[in-house]
C-alpha cells in the first residue's frame, strides 16, 4: 500500500516539473513564472484543485512517443479568489512550448463546461507557441473546440484571458472571443503573423513588440484591456477584476461591505466645472468622488481615452461606469470611443450590472477619417448597446449635451431610468456659436448682432431647463450631492425588470 501512495507522490512531483528544471530556470531567466506558480498567485492559498494532471498526449509521429509528459502542457482546475469559485487553465511553456495538443484542448474544453455548467468564471492564462506542430490537424481541431466553446460560454460566465508570453497564429482568436484581456509589458504578445511573415508578404520590417506587444494592444489595437508590468501584478489586478463580476449571468454581482457613506456630500464638485464652456475638467474626479472610498477600476485607460469605461461600487453593489472625457478631444463620440463603450456596456448588460453615465459631449468628431472609417456604423454601435440595455441606468448630465451624442448617451429616449442634469448643463442640438451662424448667416458680418443672438440663444438653450420642462430630465441636482443622488436612484431600481421583444439575436451594426 505504502509503495502506492508513494507512486502517486512520485508522479505528481514529476507532473509538477513540467519539462524539467532547466526549461523552468528558463522561464524564470525571462522574468515569467511557471503555470503553476501563477494558480498559485492567482487563486487563494491552498484552494487549487486540480484536473488531469496525468493526462497525456496520444501523438506518435516525429517520435513524440518516446515524451509524454504529465498534464501535456497545460495545467487546469479550479479555485477561489476571495472565497469564490473560479475555473482556470494555464498554459505551461516549459512542456512543447505550452503548444496546444488534441488532449491539452481536451484539457481546457472540460474545464470550460464544467464552468458553463456550475455558473463559474473562467480564467485562462496563455504561453504558447500555438498549434502543437507534430499533431497538425488534431490540434487545430482542438482549437476549434475551444473556440466553440468561448462562443457559448459569451454572456453566460464572465471569460478572462491572461496573455502572459507567446500567443499567435489563430490561437489568438480564443482570447480575442472572451470578456477581458490582460496582458504582461515586455513578455507577452498577440498576432495573427508574427513579424517574420509579415516581412516576407508585406516587406515591412517591425519587431515582435511593436506588432503585438502589450503597448499596440493596450493603446492601438484596443485588443488588450490593461497591461502590467510583470506576472505578479497582473495577477494580481485580474483578482481585483473578478471581485467586480458576478459568477454567471444566473447570479448577480457580490456586494461588498462598505465603509463610506452612501450620503456623503462633496462640496468640491460644485465648483468642478470651470466658467468656461470651452475648457476642459477631469471626469475622473467625478467618477472617484461618487465611487465608495473612491475605488475606480477603470478598463481600456490607453485607449479612446475620449470616453472613460471601469467598474465602481455604490452601497457596495458593482456598478459600471461609461463617461465622457473633456480633457480628450473635448469629449467628442468618435469611432474608437464608441466602440470601446459599446462593448463595455453590452458587457454589463450581459452580466446584470447596472450602468452609470457622466455626460459632457459637444458631438461626434467632424472629418474625412471618421467618415471614411464608418462612423456611422461604429456610433450606431454605443447607440444600439445602450437602448438594448436593460439593466438599470442612471444618467448624468454634467455639461454639454449636444446633438446626437445627447441621444446616444444614455439618453430618457433610450430607455434611460434616471436622467439627471447639474445645473450646468445645456442640452441642445449644437453650441450657441455654431447654432447662430447657420441661423443667422446674414448677419455674420454685423459681429455686435450676432453677439446679441449668441446670447439669446444660450440664454433659451444653454441650461437643463429646456429638457427638465419636458421630463427629458427627471431632475436638476446639485453637483454637491451627485453620489448621493446616484446611489439612491440604483437602491429604488434593485428591482427593476425589463425585457426585450423575442428575436432570436439581435443584428447590432458590427
Ligand atoms: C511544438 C513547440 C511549438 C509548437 C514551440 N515549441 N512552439 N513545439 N509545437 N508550436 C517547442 C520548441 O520546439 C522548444 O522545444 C520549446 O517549445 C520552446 O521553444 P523555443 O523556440 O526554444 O522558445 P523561444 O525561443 O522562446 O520561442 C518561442 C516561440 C517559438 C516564438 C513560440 O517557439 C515559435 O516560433 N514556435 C512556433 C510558433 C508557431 O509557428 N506556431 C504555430 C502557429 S499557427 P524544446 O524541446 O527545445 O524545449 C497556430 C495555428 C492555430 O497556432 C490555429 C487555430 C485555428
Amino acid at each position: 500500500m505504502k509503495d502506492i501512495l508513494q507512486e502517486l507522490d512520485a508522479r505528481r512531483a514529476a507532473a509538477r516539473l513540467g519539462g524539467g528544471q532547466k526549461r523552468i530556470d528558463a522561464q524564470h531567466a525571462k522574468g515569467k513564472l511557471t503555470a503553476r506558480e501563477r494558480i498559485d498567485l492567482l487563486l487563494d492559498e491552498g484552494s487549487f484543485e486540480e484536473f488531469d494532471t496525468f493526462v497525456a498526449h496520444r501523438c506518435t509521429d516525429f517520435g513524440m512517443e518516446d515524451s509524454r509528459p504529465h498534464g501535456d502542457g497545460v495545467v487546469t482546475g479550479w479555485g477561489t479568489v476571495n472565497g469564490r469559485m473560479v475555473y482556470v487553465f494555464s498554459q505551461d511553456f516549459t512542456v512543447f512550448g505550452g503548444s496546444l495538443s488534441e488532449t491539452h484542448a481536451q484539457k481546457i474544453c472540460k474545464i470550460m463546461d464544467m464552468a458553463m455548467q456550475n455558473g463559474a468564471p473562467v480564467i485562462g492564462i496563455n504561453d504558447s507557441g500555438g498549434a502543437r506542430i507534430q499533431e497538425g490537424v488534431a490540434s487545430l481541431a482542438g482549437y476549434a473546440e475551444v473556440f466553440q466553446r468561448n462562443i457559448m460560454a459569451s454572456g453566460v460566465i464572465p471569460q478572462i484571458s491572461v496573455i502572459m508570453g507567446p500567443c499567435a497564429g489563430g490561437a489568438v482568436y480564443s482570447p480575442a472571443m472572451t470578456d477581458f484581456i490582460f496582458m504582461v509589458k515586455d513578455s507577452s504578445y498577440m498576432f495573427v503573423t508574427g513579424p517574420d511573415v509579415v516581412k516576407t508578404v508585406t516587406n515591412e520590417q517591425v519587431t515582435a513588440e511593436e506588432l503585438g506587444g502589450a503597448t499596440t494592444h493596450t493603446r492601438k489595437s484596443s485588443v488588450a484591456d490593461a497591461a502590467f508590468e510583470n506576472d505578479v501584478e497582473t495577477l494580481a489586478e485580474v483578482r481585483r477584476l473578478v471581485d467586480f463580476l458576478p459568477l454567471s449571468n444566473r447570479e448577480r454581482a457580490p456586494v461588498r461591505p462598505f465603509f463610506d457613506d452612501p450620503g456623503r456630500i462633496e462640496e468640491s464638485l460644485d465648483t468642478l466645472i470651470p466658467d468656461n464652456p470651452n475648457q476642459p475638467y477631469d471626469m475622473k474626479e467625478l467618477i472617484v468622488k461618487t465611487a465608495d472610498e473612491g475605488d475606480f477600476y477603470e478598463l481600456q485607460a490607453e485607449f479612446a481615452k475620449n470616453i472613460i469605461t471601469g467598474f465602481i461600487r455604490l452601497e457596495g453593489q458593482t456598478v459600471g461606469v461609461v463617461a465622457n472625457q473633456p480633457m480628450v478631444l473635448a469629449g467628442c463620440l468618435d469611432i474608437d470611443s464608441s466602440r470601446k463603450a459599446a462593448r463595455f456596456v453590452r458587457f454589463c448588460d450581459a452580466f446584470e450590472i447596472p450602468i452609470l453615465t457622466f455626460v459632457d459631449v459637444p458631438g461626434f468628431l467632424p472629418g474625412t477619417s471618421q467618415e471614411f472609417g464608418g462612423v456611422i456604423k461604429h456610433g450606431a454601435k454605443l447607440l444600439f448597446a445602450f437602448g438594448e440595455a436593460t439593466v438599470p441606468k442612471v444618467t448624468v448630465i454634467t455639461r454639454k449635451a449636444y446633438g446626437g451624442a445627447y441621444d446616444v448617451m444614455s439618453s430618457k429616449h433610450l430607455r434611460g431610468d434616471f436622467n439627471y442634469a447639474w445645473p450646468t448643463a445645456q442640452i441642445a442640438v449644437m453650441g450657441a456659436k455654431g447654432a447662430t451662424e447657420i441661423l443667422y448667416r446674414a448677419e455674420l458680418d454685423d459681429a455686435e448682432k450676432i453677439a446679441g443672438r449668441t446670447r439669446e440663444y444660450e440664454a433659451r438653450f444653454a441650461n437643463p431647463f429646456v429638457a427638465a420642462e419636458r421630463g427629458f430630465i427627471d431632475e436638476v441636482i446639485m453637483p454637491h450631492s451627485t453620489r448621493r443622488r446616484v446611489a439612491r436612484a440604483f437602491a429604488s431600481l434593485r428591482g427593476k425588470k425589463q425585457s426585450n421583444p423575442w428575436k432570436k439575436h439581435d443584428n447590432i451594426p458590427l
